[in-house]
């Protein structure tokens, strides 16, 4: 164990949800309360890194402000985090863990849409862009290595080791994280199925922070 193993790293994390507007007062939005991507913050800037926190919203305090290690910036739709994050990728490691809405809507209504009678609106929906893939794929660091070390994170309702595994392999990245249900949206608990090349290992049940730091002490291992 190595107290800071990540000092003089710059880390990026995405976190929370993303909302889609539908109009000023409706949209569609993913679960997730942001808990596990605050933990990696917190972590993180714990192991000495400096730590660009993307948030999508949540209601969250940003960790360790008065460290002066973090910056938080607040976003709403998957566009806006995919800019940010794309503007930020320039980094050693980028925590994937934001539920980020894989659609948005196609044409979000200025006015609040009225009720039309007894006709229901039928919604267009827009793919989002794939803040993961896009980063891992294109982003190429100062120090002249491929991209930052990308962690995806995965959430399904069944199958998690075959998706996650088949997920790893789709966006090219070295890591992915399982969350192993089926509780832990909204949960200070979780228990994570890290897999990488070398294959994987199970992190118990343990609050989300001390998962967040067994995580990062794995990671940093791998940098
Ligand atoms: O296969 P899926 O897109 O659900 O993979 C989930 C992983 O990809 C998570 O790490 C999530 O943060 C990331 N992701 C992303 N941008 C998207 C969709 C997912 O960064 N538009």
């Amino acid at each position: 164990f190595q107290p800071k193993p990540l000092k003089g790293k710059r880390v990026l994390i995405t976190a929370g949800p993303t909302f889609e507007a539908i109009d000023p007062v409706r949209g569609i939005t993913n679960l997730s309360s942001g808990k596990m991507g605050f933990a990696i913050a917190r972590a993180a800037v714990e192991a000495g890194a400096e730590v660009h926190l993307i948030a999508g919203p949540c209601e969250l305090p940003t960790p360790l402000l008065s460290s002066g290690k973090i910056t938080r910036t607040n976003v709403t739709s998957a566009k806006v985090m995919h800019a940010a994050a794309i503007q930020s990728s320039d980094c050693d490691i980028f925590f994937a863990v934001a539920a980020v809405a894989d659609w948005g809507i196609a044409k979000p209504s200025k006015e609040k849409i009225k009720r039309q009678g007894g006709k229901i609106p039928a919604l267009d929906f827009v793919a989002n862009p794939d803040i993961l893939l896009d980063i891992a794929s294109t982003v190429k660091t100062k120090a002249g290595k491929p991209h930052p070390y990308c962690v995806g994170f995965a959430a399904e309702s069944s199958a998690l080791a075959e998706h996650a595994a088949e997920k790893r392999k789709r966006k090219g990245i070295p890591m992915i994280v399982g969350n192993i249900g089926p509780d832990t949206f909204g949960s200070d608990f979780n228990q994570l199925l890290v897999i990488d090349a070398a294959g994987s290992k199970t992190l118990n049940k343990a609050d989300k922070l001390q998962l967040a730091r067994q995580l990062v002490q794995l990671v940093a291992k791998k940098i």
